[in-house]
């Protein structure tokens, strides 16, 4: 069995996957190690590449995941699968610098640590070559995080460190998974103080292929925030959905108004047409943010609309059905229209989550 597993998620690092099993041999020694590809069914073949390298080389395995995305969910089955004290987490993409990792995992046992994470923010670790741009956005997404790391934790974004394995599987049942940032998730999910250490490295441009940072980490990212801070109150997507909701709101009394008031459409036509107008821009925008990761696109999106369009249109039933009970038992009018709001709502989050997006989660 060997002592560390290093754990490399992949999406689309053929050209990397030999390079990196070289430096890593090269550094590791007589260290017992094994790597662990975790790879999201790469079209440029990267999880061929990676099993024919292990017919060379046993201390690779490759563990492929099919119709799945994400860095962070890829190290958490990555990490799981191995039966190794350590987990080692780094990038296949060599901007890593593997030179530390015998460094990171002497400090992680000598002194008996939780983590240790290599750093590019504390002395002797740099970004590289960074532009100003990616530096502002890294400095942005370390200030939102503020509060839910340790003050003494300079590279909560870091995605190379090593930890114990039996702390990553006691916080591995509380981990978001969202996105990129598997080690915040980790401090903030292990439910008590972690011991750590930085070790400082500089960040390396990236030899071949291209970085997957995109929108939709930045909306990861967003996610994982919220549900950190606020998740024990409400799931991050109920909230998108019910911020889409009330956008909604404004957006159908904005119709109403144009139609009704300013062209003199009679009431009835007018509500009819905001109400299909505010559906429709409901289903976008949260196809837009509340579901980005799952975004219907192309025959998809239309078969969408329409689900979404059949179980709002229930929804509304829902609604005045139970708002005209409660208010049919003397319950105040302002009061018997939110319940019918809330139960509208809810059937028409749990119900096109189910139906319109087909969610996990
Ligand atoms: N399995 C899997 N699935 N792997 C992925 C996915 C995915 O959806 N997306 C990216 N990866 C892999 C890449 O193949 C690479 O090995 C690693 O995750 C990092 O992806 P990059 O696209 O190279 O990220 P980056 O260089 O922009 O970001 C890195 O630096 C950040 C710090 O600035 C990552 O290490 C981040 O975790 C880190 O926060
Ligand atoms: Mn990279």
């Amino acid at each position: 069995m060997p002592d560390v597993s290093i754990v490399v998620p992949t999406f689309r690092e053929a050209p990397n996957v030999r390079e990196l099993h070289a430096r890593v041999a090269d550094v590791m020694g007589s260290q017992r190690w094994e790597i662990i590809f975790v790879d999201d069914d790469s079209p440029d073949g990267t999880a061929d590449l990676a099993r024919a390298l292990s017919a060379e080389d046993p201390r690779v395995r490759c563990v492929q995941r099919i119709g799945r995305r994400g860095l962070s969910t890829a190290v958490v089955e990555g990490a799981l699968s191995s039966s190794a004290d350590t987990i080692a987490v780094m990038d296949a993409d060599l901007q890593h610098d593997e030179k530390i990792l015998p460094a990171m995992l002497n400090e992680l046992r000598a002194r008996k640590l939780d983590v240790v994470v290599g750093s590019r923010y504390v002395g002797g670790g740099s970004t590289g070559d960074w532009d100003e741009s990616r530096k502002t956005i890294s400095r942005i997404a370390g200030r939102l995080a503020r509060g839910l790391v340790p003050e003494g934790l300079h590279d909560p974004m870091s995605g190379f460190f090593v930890v114990k394995s039996a702390t990553f599987r006691e916080a591995a049942r509380n981990l978001s998974g969202y996105g990129y940032k598997i080690l915040l998730d980790l401090f903030v999910s292990a439910g008590r103080p972690l011991q750590f250490a930085e070790v400082p490295y500089t960040f390396k441009p990236r030899a071949h292929g291209e970085s997957k940072l995109d929108t939709l980490v930045a909306w990861e990212y967003l996610m994982l925030l919220v549900d950190k801070r606020i998740g024990h109150i409400i799931s991050p997507r109920l909230l998108f959905f019910g911020l889409v909701g009330g956008s909604g709101v404004v957006f159908h009394y904005a119709i109403l108004s144009l139609l009704f008031l300013g062209l003199g459409v009679p009431f009835a036509s007018a509500q009819l047409v905001g109400t299909v107008c505010t559906m429709t821009s409901n289903f976008f925008l949260n196809n837009l943010f509340t579901y980005r990761d799952q975004r219907l696109r192309g025959t998809k999106l239309l078969r969408g609309l329409l689900s979404f369009y059949a179980v709002c249109g229930l929804g509304a039933l829902a609604n005045i059905g139970v708002a005209a009970y409660a208010f049919s038992k003397d319950v105040e009018w302002a009061l018997s229209a939110l319940a019918g709001i809330v139960v509208g709502t809810l059937w028409n989050y749990l119900a096109t989550a189910r139906f319109t997006w087909g969610a996990k989660k």
